[in-house]
């Protein structure tokens, strides 16, 4: 399936748009499970979803895409501080509720409580998606995985230098992505456009991650300059 690539005005119109659509689900369903990205292009949303008026994060359980592998978890560029930064010290949401990946129990956890409704992604410049990086297994579950030198070099923004960025992660499989009931991805720039472009309307190979999702029936893609 070609999924269309949906431009729009700017990155503040995106992050409402995306914002407004977990919204949507959650009031819907009366709770949800998200899967929730990192990023700098993610930052936007969740400055959305701290706005949201009577709105209960009560029955909402977050599951996280990824993690570094050998970060302190006080160290301000972990995944759990940048949730914590950007999201769950504003919101009343349980502890209970939040979820990262730590081992390879997390697809049964998700299961467990039900699947994913919808999952938030973000795009690597080289097309990974959480952080499965080119050469992942289309079948690919939770486990430990190691950064491709483009990754290290685009995340090292972050980090002090590059030498600090981790080179392993632990991140959610493609196979658990895919099953998702709902797929949102959000990019920014002409770089992601670029490799957007060869993942939804080129071949779908595991050499480009993103390229899974020409086999995923309900995904929408936003993109802005
Ligand atoms: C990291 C994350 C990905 C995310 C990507 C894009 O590598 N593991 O899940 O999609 O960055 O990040 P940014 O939005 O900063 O370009």
């Amino acid at each position: 399936m070609k999924h269309k690539i949906v431009r729009v005005g700017s990155y503040d119109q995106m992050s409402r748009i995306v914002a407004r659509e977990i919204e949507h689900t959650v009031r819907t369903y009366n709770g949800a499970n998200l899967g929730l990205p990192t990023g700098g292009t993610s930052i936007g949303m969740y400055k959305e979803l701290r706005k949201l008026q009577n709105f209960s994060w009560e029955n909402v359980r977050t599951f996280n895409l990824d993690e570094y592998v050998g970060i302190d978890s006080n160290h301000p560029e972990s995944y759990k501080n940048f949730m914590n930064r950007n999201l769950f010290n504003h919101i009343q949401i349980p502890d209970s509720n939040i979820n990262f990946p730590e081992d390879e129990s997390y697809d049964k956890k998700i299961s467990e409580y039900g699947g994913l409704d919808l999952t938030i992604l973000g795009v690597g410049t080289n097309g990974h998606l959480a952080f499965n990086e080119p050469g992942s297994s289309f079948d690919s579950t939770t486990r430990e995985v190691l950064l491709k030198e483009q990754t290290i070099k685009d995340n090292s923004r972050f980090f002090n230098s590059i030498e600090e960025v981790p080179t392993k992660a632990i991140s959610m499989g493609l196979k658990t992505i895919m099953n998702s009931r709902e797929i949102i991805l959000i990019a920014q720039g002409s770089k992601k456009y670029d490799i957007l472009q060869t993942a939804l309307t080129g071949d779908i190979t595991e050499e480009i991650p993103a390229s899974i999702l020409q086999n995923h029936p309900n995904v929408i893609v936003l993109y802005c300059e």
